[in-house]
This record gives C-alpha cells, sequence and structure tokens, in this order.
C-alpha cells in the first residue's frame, strides 16, 4: 500500500524533524548543567562512607575522642551525614541543632577543630575522594569554625 501524502502526514513529518534537530540540543544544556557538589562525592552512600570512617579515626583520636565519651555515634553520623548532604546540594534537609548550640559548653579550641578536619581529610584520602572535591567541601566546613570554637 502506498502512502498518500496528506496535511496530516506532512505535519507529522515536520514535528519528528523539529524533535530531532531540538534533541542535540538538550544533550548539550543536560551537559552543561553542572553537577552538584553532592552528586561529585557520589551522593548519600559516599558521603555516608566518609563521615563513617572520619567518626571511627575521632574515636580512636587521642586528642579529641574524650568529647565524643558520651555521644550517641550513630545519632552524629546520621547528623552529620545530612548536614553534609545539604550542605554540598544534595536532597537532605538538616533538622539537628545549629553549630553554636551542637557545641555549647564544649570549650573547643581552633586545635581541635583542626583535628577533626585532618580525622576527616584522611577518612577522605582512605575512600579515594579527589583533593579538588575533598578542598571543595573543606570550604564549606571552615566557615562553622567560629560557631564550633569557645570565643
Ligand atoms: C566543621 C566542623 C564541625 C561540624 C560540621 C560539626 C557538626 C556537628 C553536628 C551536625 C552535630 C549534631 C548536632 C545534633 O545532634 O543535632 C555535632 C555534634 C557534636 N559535635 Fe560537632 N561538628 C564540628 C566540629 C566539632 C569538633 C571540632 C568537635 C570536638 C572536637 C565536635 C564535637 C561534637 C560532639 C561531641 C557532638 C555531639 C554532642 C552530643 O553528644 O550530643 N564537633 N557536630
Amino acid at each position: 500500500m502506498k502512502l498518500q501524502s496528506s496535511p496530516l502526514t506532512r505535519n507529522l513529518a515536520s514535528v519528528a524533524l523539529t524533535c530531532a534537530m531540538a534533541l542535540p540540543t538538550l544533550a548539550h544544556a543536560q551537559m552543561a548543567s553542572s553537577p552538584t557538589l553532592y552528586e561529585q562525592l557520589g551522593g548519600k552512600p559516599a558521603i555516608t562512607m566518609v563521615v563513617h570512617d572520619m567518626l571511627a579515626n575521632v574515636v580512636a583520636d587521642n586528642r579529641i575522642n574524650h568529647d565524643f565519651a558520651r555521644t550517641n555515634i550513630p545519632h552524629l553520623q546520621m547528623e552529620l551525614v545530612s548536614q553534609i548532604c545539604e550542605a554540598t546540594g544534595g536532597p537532605c534537609k538538616y533538622t539537628g541543632l545549629n553549630m553554636q548550640q551542637a557545641h555549647k559548653g564544649m570549650n573547643l579550641k581552633t586545635a581541635d577543630f583542626n583535628a577533626l578536619v585532618e580525622d576527616l581529610q584522611k577518612s577522605m584520602n582512605s575512600n579515594s575522594v579527589p583533593l579538588g572535591l575533598q578542598n571543595q567541601l573543606l570550604a564549606i566546613l571552615a566557615p562553622m569554625e567560629p560557631d564550633v570554637v569557645h570565643k
């Protein structure tokens, strides 16, 4: 059977052609929108691994582990993952205490802060997080220092 060229088939052909022309543009637009730090880190599973290993380092770190002696570590892990997920552009909503409230009365010093950052860096290294991504995460956490350490 021979297909007749009708206004309808001509219109469909024109729609198909327009779509075919638009596809490369859409693909390009998607590539152009850069992935969030959350996505680059590997999302929630990868962030959970990094936080888990960081807390293991903290618990073994004699410089600061006394501060965590009475802390519910699985709860702290959950809060930290949620905080980092949100801060890096992920789909989470951190509902824990703000940094001033969370560290009130602990009398933390810059040296304590730096020790925890080192434990995080150690964890990111052992989880093969690229240095550029490590620095982006540290740049998000660094401004929290004034709220964490005792003035
Ligand atoms: C950028 C640095 C830090 C971040 C992002 C951070 C984040 C957090 C978060 C999200 C919580 C949970 C708050 C909640 O339960 O609602 C928390 C609690 C806690 N943080 Fe930090 N923290 C930082 C630095 C430190 C340092 C340097 C220490 C001590 C050396 C520390 C010790 C603790 C302790 C002991 C708790 C748990 C308190 C409890 O048992 O309830 N944090 N922190």
